[in-house]
């Protein structure tokens, strides 16, 4: 197996820290500080007790992002939005199963309208929930919090799940010849992103860490080194 290095890592800040009053210039500094995709928090106040933006607020910001669009959706039901944000130009749409009645039709939606799909499992949700649906998937994101919130404290527990997932998509790997990416979402730090990667992870969504800092480049350089 190839050793992954630097480059196969991916940086999603999550602009749910951003300033919400310039977000199209957040966007575009945050890209030129490194990001490599933009993680985009859709919330309710259904499936999770918290409300942000939803696919207007995309295709506003879509021609100032010059990377992938990660639309993580914390709503209830899926289905309606996952058409809409495809065509706000979602790049990955991602949902957490227990919002939607078929996951599997859910999914379909995803594909069809051409973009990467996912499948969001929260800290208590079981890892099995993936089993049956492996082919339809491009990423997995697991929380490392409870969703709702940016700025909260990485779960601990979270490392043990990312190694289980990590086995369940190399073992897919190794019969498909296909790679689902390894996405975690909550408490990602400078001092914490070294031990998720070696658990198992590729892509690390950051909020609180990078828009909390003057120098998003500085927080992104160091995440970087602490990979490498
Ligand atoms: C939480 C969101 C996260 C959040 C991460 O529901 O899905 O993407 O913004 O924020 P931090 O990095 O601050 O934990
Ligand atoms: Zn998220």
């Amino acid at each position: 197996m190839e050793n992954t290095n630097v480059t196969n890592y991916r940086i999603a800040p999550s602009i749910l820290s951003a300033d919400f009053a310039r977000l199209g210039e957040e966007v575009r500094d945050v890209i030129a500080a490194g990001a490599d995709l933009i993680h985009f928090d859709v919330m309710d106040n259904h499936y999770v007790p918290n409300l942000t933006f939803g696919p207007m607020v995309c295709e506003a910001l879509k021609p100032y992002a010059t990377v992938p669009i990660d639309v993580h959706l914390m709503v209830e039901p899926v289905d309606d939005l996952i058409q809409s944000f495809a065509k706000a130009g979602a790049d990955m749409i991602t949902f957490h199963p227990e919002a939607s009645r078929h996951v599997d039709r859910s999914l379909s939606l995803i594909k069809d309208a051409g973009c990467q799909a996912g499948l969001v499992l929260n800290p208590a949700t079981p890892v099995y929930l993936l089993e049956n649906v492996l082919e339809r998937l491009d990423m997995v994101l697991l929380m490392s919090v409870n969703p709702g919130f940016g700025g909260q404290s990485f779960i601990p527990q979270t490392l043990v799940k990312i190694r289980q997932v990590r086995d369940l998509l190399d073992m897919y790997e190794s019969e498909s010849g296909r790679r689902i990416a390894l996405e975690v979402d909550g408490g990602i730090k400078v001092d914490n992103i070294a031990a998720i990667a070696d658990a198992g992870a590729d892509t690390f969504v950051a909020g609180s860490a990078i828009f909390g800092q003057a120098d998003y480049k500085a927080v992104i350089d160091q995440m970087r080194t602490a990979l490498a």
